[in-house]
């Protein structure tokens, strides 16, 4: 007899095996309605979405490798879309509380809280990142040590990329991380990322298309 569904996150999968006692039909129910709102997403607004299918699960541990498993601060990760990043993340032992998934489209925020119900996730624009932290974030004195993002920043238009990566830089302390992946495999790093140095780059060939994993530490200097 299958496992009663508890609703609880286990940190013991990746992907869509994140709900601890789901039946496996349940997950595989969970994965096929992930890849058909990823594809509605993607015809109706295909410039934010910026790839043809979710993140691979390769790509998404890779993604999490590169965070500590008990970071100090949170962690907010933008454009979460279907969730295949989040889940990495909880599968590395982050725990849930956090976790700050960001996400502007409402059908994706809609499927992101049935996938991790105990997951405080934001819907709105990552250009109104710190007003949208500003209402949202638990009111602790706690800093936001890493930003994980999806973000298709050689698609998006210039000025919101713009905006973007200033939000970014603004949130995160001296030092801070900025782990972003690209379909770009070149090594030249986007051209808007001043205030950033990268110190870690790899590409993840099982991934369609195949992607760049870059992480960038906020320098500290004017930007
Ligand atoms: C490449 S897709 C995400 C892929 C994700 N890793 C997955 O596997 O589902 C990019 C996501 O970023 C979201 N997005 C694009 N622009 C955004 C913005 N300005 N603010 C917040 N989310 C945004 C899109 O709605 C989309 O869900």
């Amino acid at each position: 007899m299958p496992a009663e569904y508890t609703g609880k996150i286990s940190r013991t999968h990746a992907g869509v095996n994140e709900v601890a006692g789901q039946p496996p039909k349940f997950m595989a129910l969970e994965a096929v309605t992930s890849f058909f709102t990823f594809g509605g997403e993607l015809l109706s607004n295909p410039g934010p979405v910026g790839s043809a299918v979710p993140s691979s699960r390769f790509l998404a541990r890779r993604m999490a490798s590169f965070l500590p498993r008990s970071p100090k601060g949170y962690i907010v990760e933008l454009g979460a879309g279907t969730g295949a990043i989040t889940a990495a993340l909880l599968t590395r032992g982050i725990p849930a509380d956090r976790i700050l998934p960001v996400e502007r489209s409402e059908t994706m925020v809609k499927l992101l809280k049935r996938r991790f119900p105990s997951l405080n996730i934001a819907l709105g624009d990552a250009t109104e990142l710190r007003s949208l932290l500003k209402t949202w974030l638990p009111k602790d004195p706690l800093e936001i040590s890493y930003v994980v993002s999806s973000l298709p920043l050689r698609s998006l238009p210039e000025n919101v990329v713009v905006s973007i990566l200033q939000e970014i830089y603004h949130i995160l302390p001296k030092h801070g991380k900025l782990v972003q992946y690209t379909y770009d495999l070149r090594r030249t790093p986007h051209p808007r990322l001043s205030g950033f140095k990268r110190c870690r780059t790899t590409v993840v060939w099982a991934n369609i298309p195949p992607a760049r994993v870059d992480v960038f530490e906020k320098n500290g200097a004017a930007h």
